[in-house]
């Protein structure tokens, strides 16, 4: 699908790698609609980028939020051809840890925001696009979910955050066979290790042993590649019901 003039909905838009997607998308010419939460820097994006960029402040896990956003994105910019959803959330926590098991509402909370979130989002984005007017290709839509390699090679303490994107890619292919009659594209992307403020936290001798740990390029992932990939996916489209892994090889060890 051709981007110039049409529509994308980017959650977690406000920072890492769902910015990088909004800054790239709008570049190419697309009008975005940011959604994040409230307190994020989605406001200061937005306006960094002009007309062609609107936040919304939501929350994925929200039905009516949601929707509000959707209709919003078609009312303001005419239609909505592609939705990524870049919002997620991750918890540390071991199945039985030294003070017993874990909380089970800290498993909770991660799915709901990482795999009901995701699954919000994308089945009200394609409510819309499947509105749209086809292409040559017959295509009305693209979807773009963010898994992660914990999703295959999960680490101690990540059992929750691991099952949200093992859920995540689970979809990838169920969804693309449901919306293939819309001519609705689904692609997920598993990222390795980007250097994001989700990983701005971690100290700089961590971060650098992270980056070592990468088989080729022994570095942190830039936001701007992972950006690129989206772009490419919304444009080739014979990609559909794919997991793409954007790593460096990397196999994430127990710990
Ligand atoms: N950075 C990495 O190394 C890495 C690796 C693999 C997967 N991922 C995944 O990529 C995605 C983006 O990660 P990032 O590193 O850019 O993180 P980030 O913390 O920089 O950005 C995440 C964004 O999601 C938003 N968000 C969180 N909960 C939300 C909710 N309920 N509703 C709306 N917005 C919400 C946050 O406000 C934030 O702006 C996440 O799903 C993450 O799990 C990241």
């Amino acid at each position: 699908m051709e981007l110039k003039g049409r529509t994308a909905l980017v959650t977690g838009g406000a920072s890492g790698l769902g910015r990088a997607v909004v800054e790239r998308l709008v570049g190419a010419g697309m009008n975005v609609v940011i959604l994040d939460r409230e307190k994020s820097e989605g406001a200061t994006v937005a306006a960094g980028l002009g007309k062609a960029a609107h936040f919304e402040p939501s929350d994925v896990t929200s039905p009516e939020l949601v929707k509000k956003a959707v209709d919003g994105a078609v009312a303001r910019f005419g239609g909505l051809h592609v939705g990524v959803s870049c919002a997620g959330v991750g918890a540390a926590a071991r199945t039985l840890g030294k003070t017993g098991p874990m909380d089970l509402e800290v498993f909770r909370t991660v799915i709901n925001v990482n795999l009901v979130g995701t699954f919000n989002v994308a089945r009200l984005c394609a409510d819309a696009m499947s509105r749209n007017q086809p292409t040559a290709d017959g295509e009305r839509g693209v979807i773009i979910n963010t898994a992660s390699i914990a999703a295959f090679d999960g680490q101690v303490g990540q059992v929750p955050y691991a099952a949200s994107k093992g859920g995540i890619v689970a979809m990838a292919l169920p969804m693309a066979r449901d919306l293939m009659k819309n001519g609705i594209r689904v692609v997920t992307i598993a990222p390795g290790i980007f250097d994001t403020p989700m990983l701005a936290q971690v100290p700089e001798d961590i971060r650098r042993a992270l980056g070592e740990s990468v088989p080729f390029p022994s570095r942190l992932g830039r936001p701007a590649e992972f950006a690129a990939l989206a772009q490419h996916i919304v444009e080739n489209c014979m990609l559909n019901g794919e997991v793409i892994r954007l790593d460096g090889a990397l196999r994430m060890a127990p710990k």
